[in-house]
């Protein structure tokens, strides 16, 4: 038998980590808990990610936020309660840690859109723009990308710019075309978008609006610009529950992923929060990328330091370099 820690390790390979049998009678809190301090790690989340989740996560954040808590831990390892790109950025900016995902198919339909063999195409028919891409894209993004920004830091970034520079904007042509509009610049989109943010109906909220006069309705910039331009506060998902923090309205109308509700309602639990409907019957406000990850597996990531993101050298560096100039101008604008 080939055991190292007292784990079968042919047995894993044999039946796939995530098939592993897990005692029925094990207190899966206590034991992540028990792991965390043991092998010195820790449990970055994202506000997309299931309650149970959330509740045992050393930290819980958007994009930016958990960029930040990668670049700054002390800990062994990052064990990554998001998707791929998320946990993808933390190995790039910690390239001697261990990365962990629970779920290595957890992925991004907005990641997907942007393949970079067609995007190099795209940036050499215009070489005189420089290149923004959203976080929100792989590594082989990032490595032709000038500066990666986040929902948060978006628009001071490309406002920082002077107006005459040329942007390409990757992936989400919601988000660009939102910073479009807002700064008043033309950046050339590329044609991506998140599954989850595009899938709101307007008709649908609108009703809802009539129905609770007195609600906010408040969105991510993912959302397409019909449902945007009805939103009474549009930001990130820190920003959405921050909104919600210090806002004084009682009710709200949530235009993106459910997971945030979460939040939002621990925060401010005198408050009514209302998911903006999407424009079918099924739960497609829940993104199914992030919802792969469950309790079951965080747990059995963490007992077996599986799957692990690891990634070439050569890469890493390409992509790094973008990564730190939006990390360096968010200390500038003061986004810690
Ligand atoms: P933020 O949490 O940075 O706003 O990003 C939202 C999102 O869609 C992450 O995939
Ligand atoms: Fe990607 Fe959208 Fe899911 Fe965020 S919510 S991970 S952008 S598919």
């Amino acid at each position: 038998m080939d055991v190292e820690n007292g784990i079968d390790l042919k047995e894993i390979e044999r039946v796939g980590y995530h098939d592993a049998e897990i005692d029925p009678a094990l207190d899966l809190f206590a034991e992540i808990e028990k792991m965390k301090k043991e092998k010195n790690a820790i449990l970055l989340a994202h506000y997309y990610q299931e309650p149970d989740i959330q509740d045992i996560a050393d930290y819980i954040g958007d994009s930016l936020g958990l960029a930040q808590q990668a670049e700054r831990t002390n800990a062994d390892i990052i064990v990554f309660a998001g998707v791929h790109f998320m946990a993808e950025t933390a190995k790039i900016l910690n390239p001697s840690k261990k990365v962990l995902l629970p779920d290595l198919k957890a992925g991004c339909s907005l990641s997907d859109s942007c393949p970079p063999s067609l995007f190099m195409k795209f940036k050499e028919a215009h070489p005189d723009h420089l290149v923004i891409s959203y976080i929100n894209c792989s590594a082989g993004i990032k490595a032709l990308s000038d500066i990666i920004c986040t929902s948060s830091n978006a628009k001071a970034i490309v406002d920082s710019l002077p107006s005459e520079q040329k942007i390409i904007f990757a992936p989400d042509k919601n988000l660009g075309a939102y910073i479009n509009r807002s700064s008043g610049r033309d950046m050339l989109l590329w044609n991506g978008a998140c599954m989850v943010h595009e899938i709101f109906s307007l008709q649908k909220i609108t009703r809802l609006k009539e129905r609770h006069p007195e609600a906010k309705m408040i969105a991510h910039p993912e959302c397409e610009e019909a449902v945007l331009r009805i939103a009474d506060f549009i930001g990130s998902t820190t920003q959405l529950l921050k909104y919600t923090q210090t806002d004084k309205s009682k009710t709200y109308i949530v235009a993106t992923e459910t997971g945030i509700l979460y939040q939002m309602q621990q925060a401010s639990p005198g408050k009514t929060f209302i998911a903006a409907p999407p424009d079918n019957a099924c739960a497609c406000n829940d993104c199914p990328h992030m919802k792969l990850n469950t309790l079951e597996k965080l747990y059995l990531c963490m007992k077996y330091e599986l799957p692990e993101i690891t990634m070439e050298e050569e890469l890493r560096l390409s992509a790094k370099k973008p990564i730190d100039r939006m990390l360096e101008l968010s200390r500038q604008f003061g986004l810690v």
